[in-house]
């Protein structure tokens, strides 16, 4: 009988406690990215803001407003759960490209540092908001046309996307902001997608950002930030080799910089959290299907979107079973009424309906990707550390699937 251990607490004993699908984060896992990203980056000189949009609750937020980072938000219910963390405003920023009033007015009214300009309606806007009594604090984010390899619906740069100011936009998008007294440039945006393994884009992208940056100081701008985005890749298993190494990344970056007067911040979502989370499922069913064998867990399409999204890959692995059979292969599958495949997998021919299973690497944009289709509740979400844990988010009921409905 295997029990495996999830920062050293059995996995037993975390379904017992909070049932199945569950999210646990391991808080180590977590501190020890933030390591990572504060040896490499923030020794250099370099701020990191974390992408909030790969997860976020209000403990994650409790936890990180304890650490030198930043944070980047994109909605006013990440910035809520922000404030409601404790997280302080002048280490928040707002990014996104289609800002409504309220989210320019939190930009506005000072409740994070700076807001992330995408487009030229925008600027607009939030000069009218913002008016020249108290004038906002912007970065301009630019479409640098750099694109790193990445499936193509993670792309967020290139010219075939929709984010950002292309760079023939930026002359104009400058000389507006020059002569806009409700607006005060502090910086220059570029992100160029996820899961990136490699530095030269990075590098080319950074190239482009400093000659921008250069140009906005030409008109008087007081441009000192370069924020050349996030999307430092993470490996699929535990084990593997990370696919970036972050001091040649952070040297390359600063190297760019030598000589100008700007300084660097980064913005990675994945890298902090991937690692840290893994997702427990219960086996409901094993059943051959012309030929095919069939493993289908109490989870699936709607607490873990990604494989089906993007054709992601996880780690699996066996949690509790008294399988003793040689593996098979497997189709790993959720609940959802659709062919939600989790994974091809190889599973112990002989794992039984009430086993527990785990998918690893999940705590970027799984729990935060996750919907209520088929009127799921969205899983319970733990934070666990050295063998003791606690509940962050409840389990959704059926009653919360139906909070919001009229009739
Ligand atoms: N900054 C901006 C402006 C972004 O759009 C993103 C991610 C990040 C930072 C953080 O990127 P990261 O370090 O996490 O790669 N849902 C997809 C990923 C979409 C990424 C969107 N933008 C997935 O599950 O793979």
């Amino acid at each position: 009988m295997i029990d495996t251990t999830i920062a050293g607490i059995p996995a037993s004993e975390l379904a017992r406690d909070y049932g199945t699908p569950l999210v646990v984060y391991d808080l180590d896992e977590i501190d020890l990215a933030v390591d990572a990203f504060a040896g490499a980056f923030i020794e250099r000189g370099i701020t990191v803001g974390y992408a909030a949009k790969a997860f976020l609750c209000t403990a994650l937020a409790e936890v990180l407003a304890a650490t030198p980072l930043w944070l980047d938000v994109c909605s006013l219910g990440e910035l809520r759960t922000a404030e409601r963390g404790g997280f302080p405003a002048r280490r928040i920023y707002f990014h996104g490209c289609g800002k409504t009033d309220e989210e320019l007015a939190a930009i506005a009214a000072g409740r994070v540092a700076f807001g992330v300009v995408d487009n030229v309606e925008e600027l607009a806007r939030l000069a009218a908001i913002a008016g020249p009594a108290n004038p906002a604090s912007i970065a301009l984010r630019i479409n640098t046309g750099i694109e790193a390899h990445t499936h193509e619906y993670i792309r967020t740069a290139g010219d075939r996307t929709k984010f950002g100011v292309s760079l023939a936009e930026v002359p104009g998008m400058l000389a507006r902001i020059a002569a806009e007294p409700a607006l005060r440039l502090i910086g220059v945006h570029a992100h160029i997608g996820s899961q990136i393994a490699e530095i030269e884009p990075y590098r080319e992208s950074l190239a482009l950002l400093v000659r921008e940056a250069d140009a906005a100081r030409a008109l008087g701008l007081p441009v000192e930030l370069l924020i050349p985005g996030g999307g430092m890749g993470v490996e699929e298993s535990p084990g593997d080799a990370p696919p970036l190494d972050y001091a040649a990344l952070a040297q390359a970056m600063t190297a760019a910089i030598e000589g100008t007067p700007f300084r660097l911040a980064i913005e990675p979502g994945r890298a902090v959290v991937a690692r840290a989370g893994i997702s427990l499922y219960r086996v409901m069913a094993i059943k051959v299907q012309g030929g095919r064998r069939f493993a289908i867990v109490d989870g699936g399409m709607a607490d873990n979107p990604r494989p089906a999204l993007y054709g992601a890959v996880h780690a699996f692995e066996v949690m509790t079973s008294a399988a003793s059979a040689a593996p098979v292969d497997a189709v790993l599958c959720g609940r959802s009424c659709e062919n939600d495949v989790l994974g091809s997998v190889a599973i112990p021919a002989d794992v039984r309906a009430g086993d527990l299973v785990a998918l690893r690497t999940t705590g970027a944009y799984t729990y935060s990707m996750a919907s209520n289709y088929n009127r799921f509740g969205k899983p319970a979400v733990v934070f666990a550390r050295d063998g003791s844990h606690r509940l962050v988010i409840r389990r959704e009921t059926a009653d919360d699937t139906i909070r919001n409905d009229i009739g």
